[in-house]
């Protein structure tokens, strides 16, 4: 792309599921973009559209990303170690959205209407949160700030999406090979046979995995005890109380979580519903509605609704979906940046 007045912005990982959107969102949100730098691994001859222009996206050239203002970095956590804090060093805005930096103690993590207070000047490496976390951090911020969060229950309804391209394309195949699919002949459900996987731990189609990452020691997959540790650092509640379930469904785009809250004092329904009615970035059914993935696929707000009381007076019940690859991580990620230029710490050039 030639090179206009503007920021020159890098994206490794630009053909992943998150990268696309992001790419799309650069362009749609009006970020002052001089140039694009799109890359991928490498392995296949790749490209991205941005501004009706094909990009070519190439394996990562550090040259090339050494002279970038921003780097948005949507790749792994292994090429997130090797590239973050050489480009940081550099004074180069590096927002990365693989767990490789999320709990270091100089790192913020940031969700801008959550804590964008946790922004420094000099501290140019951010990480992006959890995509499972995320909806629970916007959507119970106000009633954390207000009354006090003190424990989370929490079962997560993870969409394919959410484990990368290779997992999506291979749920698409999944249900493509069972097409004539239907009740027996006798009109009985039919049962299918466990089935493999070469991506998730079990073939996802008409199923669900209660295993989103590696089981530690202790029981709880990485995705669970992730989920955990990234509420409590962006809550900025380290005796915050968590257990998480953390289940894969075969939805395409939109994790949904079933939430209990324990406030630290008891709370009305009215006063929650009015709190959480105006929690910024969050959108609340009325009237008994609720959302799903397929509401909130798409979308950019964290939308909940089913509030409920709990098992007592301090406890609260809740049903949460966000867009995994938005909120979740491409959108929460360019308002980092949106949020870098409003303080106009990340400045366009003039060229
Ligand atoms: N998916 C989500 O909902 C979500 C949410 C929050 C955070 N995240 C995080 O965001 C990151 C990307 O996730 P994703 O779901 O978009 O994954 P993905 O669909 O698998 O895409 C991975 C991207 O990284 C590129 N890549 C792979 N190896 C690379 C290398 N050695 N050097 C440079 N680029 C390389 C891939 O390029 P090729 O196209 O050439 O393979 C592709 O563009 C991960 O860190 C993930 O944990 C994901």
């Amino acid at each position: 792309m030639r090179r206009a007045d503007g920021l020159i912005v890098g994206v490794v990982g630009a053909t992943g599921m998150v990268g696309r959107e992001l790419v799309a969102l650069l362009e749609s949100r009006r970020i002052p973009v001089g140039e694009l730098r799109p890359f991928s691994s490498g392995r296949a001859r790749s490209a991205v559209r941005f501004r009706k222009r094909t990009l070519a996206a190439p394996g990562v050239s550090r040259a090339a990303l050494s002279s970038c203002d921003l780097v948005f970095l949507v790749s792994s956590d292994e090429v997130a170690l090797e590239l973050a804090p050489a480009l940081a060093a550099l004074g180069i805005w590096v927002i990365d959205d693989s767990a490789a930096f999320r709990l270091s103690k100089n790192i913020p993590l940031v969700i801008p209407e959550v804590n964008g207070g946790a922004l420094r000047r000099d501290r140019r490496l951010i990480a992006g949160p959890n995509c499972t976390m995320t909806g629970l951090a916007v959507a119970g911020a106000l009633l954390h700030r207000e009354i006090g969060v003190r424990e989370v229950r929490l079962a997560s309804y993870q969409a394919v999406s959410g484990a990368g391209k290779a997992a999506l394309a291979e749920m698409f195949s999944q249900y493509s090979s069972l097409s004539g699919l239907g009740p027996e002949p006798d009109g009985r459900a039919p049962v299918l046979r466990p089935g493999t996987s070469s991506v998730l731990p079990r073939a996802i189609a008409y199923n669900a995995i209660p295993q989103v990452g590696r089981f530690g020691a202790d029981g709880y997959s990485s995705e669970e005890t992730k989920v955990a540790a990234e509420l409590r650092k962006i809550w900025s509640a380290p005796g915050l109380k968590v257990s998480a379930t953390a289940v894969r469904v075969p939805s395409i785009r939109g994790h949904a979580l079933s939430a209990w809250l324990t406030l630290a004092r008891p709370i009305t329904l009215a006063r929650a519903r009015a709190l959480l009615a105006k929690t910024p970035g969050l959108v609340m059914s009325r009237d008994g509605g609720y959302p799903t993935p397929r509401s909130a696929g798409g979308q950019s707000p964290v939308y909940a609704g089913r509030l409920r009381r709990g098992t007592t007076p301090k406890e609260l019940a809740l049903w949460i979906v966000a867009d995994n690859l938005l909120k979740g991580a491409a959108l929460n990620s360019v308002q980092v940046a949106e949020e870098l230029l409003r303080r106009g710490w990340l400045k366009p050039r003039a060229r």
